[in-house]
């Protein structure tokens, strides 16, 4: 599905509305700031899987490059723009995982860690009223990512079986390396 369209189907399916990307783009005055915590934060998670670490650990270099895209990454979710653009480098970055074989049991638990991390710096710094509507747009700018990411990964997957892949890491890899290859 074209990204542009897949975006407005997971904003209406998630009841985002423009005053949802509003509020975010206010919260990014609290939130943008700890992005460099954040990323920190997550790579020390991701660090102690041993099997998460390998990855991490496989180039030099590799994690101190991911603090700063990471720390990008996060600020973006409060950027108040969510439009064809966004969609796009979404997927772009669902597809880079998926080339290097980090599926939905790697990226779903870790989204679940940036809430985390997140909701617990929501709740300190913002006034009680203030941080229900905090949490209901956060939550679904997190569902539209996952949605992003989830379906970049139908497609690499559907691409590499439709190549002769029969396993399906290795479809799902070679699919996303061919989609980021022609893009
Ligand atoms: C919430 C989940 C995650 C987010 C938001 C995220 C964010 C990002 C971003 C923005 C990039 C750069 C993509 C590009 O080159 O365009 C990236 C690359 C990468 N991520 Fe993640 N990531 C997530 C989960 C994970 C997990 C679970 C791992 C497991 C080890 C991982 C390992 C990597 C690696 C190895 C790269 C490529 C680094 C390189 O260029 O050498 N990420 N990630």
């Amino acid at each position: 599905m074209d990204p542009g369209d897949l975006l407005a189907l997971l904003k209406r399916r998630t009841g985002f509305t423009e005053a949802h990307a509003a509020l975010l783009k206010e919260l990014g005055q609290v939130m943008t700031p700890i992005a460099p915590e954040v990323a920190l934060a997550f790579y020390d998670y991701l660090g102690r899987d041993p099997e998460l670490a390998e990855i991490l650990h496989a180039v030099p270099g590799r994690v101190e490059r991911l603090y700063g895209t990471f720390a990008r990454w996060y600020a973006g979710l409060f950027s108040g723009v969510y439009d064809r653009v966004y969609a796009e480098g979404r997927r772009r970055i669902g597809l880079v995982h998926a080339r290097l074989g980090i599926g939905p049991r790697a990226m779903v638990p870790a989204m679940g860690i940036v809430q985390e991390l997140s909701l617990e710096h929501m709740r300190t710094a913002l006034r009680g009223p203030e941080v229900f509507s905090a949490v209901e747009a956060f939550e679904k700018v997190l569902a539209i990512e996952l949605g992003l990411i989830e379906e970049s990964y139908l497609e690499a997957l559907s691409l590499g079986l439709s190549l002769g892949h029969k396993d399906l890491r290795r479809a799902l890899s070679e699919g996303a390396a061919a989609l980021l290859a022609g893009s």
